[in-house]
């Protein structure tokens, strides 16, 4: 299996440019279902979560394509299946979407349940009653999931946890009702408005996304579109975290700062320079350090709080920091796989159900290290970087899943990074 090798202590030097948004790719390409007609997605992350949503739309019978500048074109009229198996999910989390997609479009839909990361129970029982809602009848049989709807109706849901996921799944379920529906409690993420903005480009009238009230309209006439994906937010804030951990510099491209206050906020806390700009062109972030970290405390929170994509890259920089930092997870109660892996390079961290304390340490370790999911995969790459001498990082597939050119674009930063086969 391929992992990476590398030789920590080098500053991150220089720009870099993010990708689209992971989150929102995941969401949209199985959204185009909902067209019946061809549309082209430009900005798409190229990572492995694409990669294996595209297989799955070819097999379903969606004829995809690539533009010469690198967009996606799925045409879905040739779809000609409603069931998506096991062996296509099991690696991506996010499969869940094609369930209120193909709802929506179909009022039939039969999706084995998802694979992905294991940071926690992730149960999808909202989306499952935001379906029912809308009056599909919905049972979980011998692992899939199957949603079956003479008519969708418009209807009241209120989410009783603050979910992205099922947010973004009822706004794709209903858009094919006919009337209203209503999402209170939603979720405010960027990509949940990304999302929202590419439905509408379809003909659809999604309001309010972004806020904890969305309104949908459903039973339009949707159409093909040409649709951009925002940058990623959480690629963006680890490649911030990055820089600070390793008193670099470095000049973060292609960002939308609002999306990334939260992340600002705590890396100026503990000490970094934090600048945000407009090149005429994009918006960038620049983060420098040249001092030791102080410590900080973190509590994850739903958008616009701090997000827990980001806390166990965080908990690597707050490692070395001065002080101690207590980082309290509360979205998802086993997101503290990594912990073990820093405190094998030396990390001095106590865990207390949901809350981790860590006494900064001087210094980091290298080690042979093991990712246990996408983000804690991120986490060990920061630590390393950060590290006195070498580490490898074994389970790197968890990584590829959410970072495109993750080693090239870390090496044109200095990183002594390789991938080895
Ligand atoms: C999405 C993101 C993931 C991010 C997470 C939180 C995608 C593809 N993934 O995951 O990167 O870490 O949001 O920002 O966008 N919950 C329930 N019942 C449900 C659904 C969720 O109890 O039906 C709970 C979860 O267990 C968790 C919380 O709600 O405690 C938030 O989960 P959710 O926002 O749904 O996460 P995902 O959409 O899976």
């Amino acid at each position: 299996m391929a992992h990476f090798v590398i030789n920590g202590g080098h500053r991150l030097e220089g720009s870099v440019t993010i990708g689209g948004a992971k989150n929102a790719a995941v969401a949209i390409i199985p959204a185009v279902i909902l067209a019946g007609e061809s549309c082209v997605v430009e900005n798409l992350p190229q990572i492995e979560d694409v990669r294996i949503l595209e297989q799955i739309l070819r097999h379903m019978g969606a004829d995809v394509d690539f533009t010469p500048d690198g967009a996606m074109r799925v045409d879905p009229k040739g779809i000609n299946t409603n069931t998506v198996t096991f062996d296509m999910v099991s690696r991506l989390r996010a499969s869940y979407y094609l369930l209120g997609a193909m709802l929506g479009r179909y009022g039939h839909a039969e999706i084995a349940l998802p694979g992905g990361c294991s940071i926690g129970q992730r149960p999808i029982d909202q989306h499952i009653k935001g379906m029912r809602a809308l009056g599909a009848d919905v049972v979980i049989e011998r692992g899939v999931v199957k949603a079956h709807a003479k008519k969708l109706v418009g209807a009241e849901i209120y989410l009783d946890v603050v979910s992205v996921g099922a947010t973004i799944n009822i706004m794709l379920a209903a858009v094919g009702a006919q009337g209203q529906t209503i999402i209170s409690n939603a979720a405010k993420e960027p990509h949940v408005v990304d999302v929202a903005n590419f439905l509408n480009m379809m003909g659809a009238s999604v309001k309010g996304a972004g806020t904890d009230v969305i309104r949908i309209l459903g039973g339009r006439k949707l159409h093909g579109c040409t649709y951009a994906i925002i940058p990623d937010q959480i690629e963006a804030g680890t490649f911030m975290i990055a820089a600070a951990a390793t008193h670099g510099d470095v000049v973060i491209n292609n960002v939308i700062p609002t999306h990334l206050e939260a992340i600002s906020a705590k890396l100026m806390e503990s000490g970094a320079q934090v600048i945000e700009g407009d090149d005429g062109r994009d918006f960038f972030i620049r983060v420098s350090s040249n001092s030791r970290a102080r410590a900080v405390n973190i509590k994850t929170l739903p958008y616009p709080g701090f997000p827990t994509d980001l806390q166990q890259p965080m908990m690597a920089y707050l490692s070395t920091a001065q002080g101690n930092s207590f980082v309290v997870e509360n979205i998802f109660e086993d997101r503290f796989n990594h912990v073990a892996e820093l405190q094998r390079m030396g990390a001095n961290i106590t865990l207390n159900a949901r809350t981790a304390m860590i006494e900064g340490v001087a210094q980091l370790s290298g080690a042979p290290l093991f990712a246990t999911d996408l983000r804690a995969g991120a986490a060990l790459i920061v630590a390393a970087l950060a590290a006195e001498g070498q580490s490898q990082v074994h389970n790197i597939g968890y990584i590829d899943r959410g970072y495109e050119f993750f080693e090239q674009k870390l090496r044109a930063l200095g990183a002594d990074i390789k991938r080895v086969e």
